[in-house]
């Protein structure tokens, strides 16, 4: 089984990034699951519904969200509705959508889970217990799982945390790829993070005059989208197979 995922959508010229080079590279790998994370589609903070069809219209299966899912308040309009509309499972209270999805695939269960980290960023309810609670009823699923968090340090401690448990773990929300894709000891492809979808030439999707001048000043500054020039689509591709009994990942590129 191969799943493609595609990191951080950053505004217009992300949506445009995807829609030009998605389909080219689904006809190269050919993945029976892709998964694309849109929480930075509309204007860099949040998702509209407009920006979700657009995602899937790029060949997305499933759209996964973190920190900036409630930035635009049209989401709540559809995100109810649409169970491929993923936003982080631990969100404290009764919060609106779904934090995982199930799906089928060659008579596969195949569980995506949406996680935020709380390390240097909003309290929310910790990963690290809501994902026990959440393994206790999908032990006889294949579980990958979107981490978005700020810290390699959470992201590393997460995936030893669920390595045997679940069978692929990527972080989203820094922009940046990293550079250490593996299989974990117990099965689980890991990378830190997948970095982003949009602008090659700005500073993690945005402008970068502004982004200089606050390091200039040390005043805050408005960041705005860095919707011209090059563009970047940066992804993660795991195979996973059947081994003793349990699925676990085969290998992870990026
Ligand atoms: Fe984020």
């Amino acid at each position: 089984m191969r799943i493609l995922f595609v990191g951080d959508v950053v505004g217009s010229i992300g949506l445009k990034a995807l829609h030009t080079y998605l389909k080219d590279l689904k006809s190269e790998l050919k993945p029976q699951l892709t998964i694309v994370n849109g929480e930075n589609s509309n204007g860099g903070k949040g998702i509209k519904e407009s920006d979700f069809k657009s995602i899937l219209n790029s060949g997305a299966d499933i759209v996964t969200s973190g920190n900036h899912v409630w930035d635009k308040r049209e989401v709540i309009d559809f995100i109810n509705d649409k169970d491929n509309m993923l936003r982080p499972l631990n969100y404290p209270g009764n919060v609106p959508g779904n934090g995982f999805k199930t799906i089928n695939i060659n008579g596969q269960k195949v569980t995506v889970l949406n996680m935020q980290g709380t390390a240097l960023m909003q309290p929310i309810d910790n990963p690290f217990y809501a994902f026990d609670e959440f393994y206790n009823d999908h032990q006889d699923e294949m579980i990958f799982v979107d981490f978005h968090a700020e810290t390699t340090s959470e992201k590393i401690a997460f995936g030893r945390y669920i390595d045997g448990r679940a069978q692929v773990m990527v972080g989203t929300h820094t922009h940046v790829q990293t550079n250490d894709a593996q299989v974990f000891p117990k099965g689980l492809a890991y990378l830190t993070d997948v970095g982003m979808t949009g602008a090659l030439d700005g500073i993690l999707g945005t402008k970068s005059k502004r982004v200089i001048n606050r390091f200039l000043t040390q005043r805050p500054e408005k960041f705005d989208v860095e919707e011209d020039g090059r563009m970047q689509l940066n992804y993660a591709v795991i195979d996973l197979n059947e081994k003793n009994n349990k699925i676990k990942a085969d290998y992870i590129r990026s």
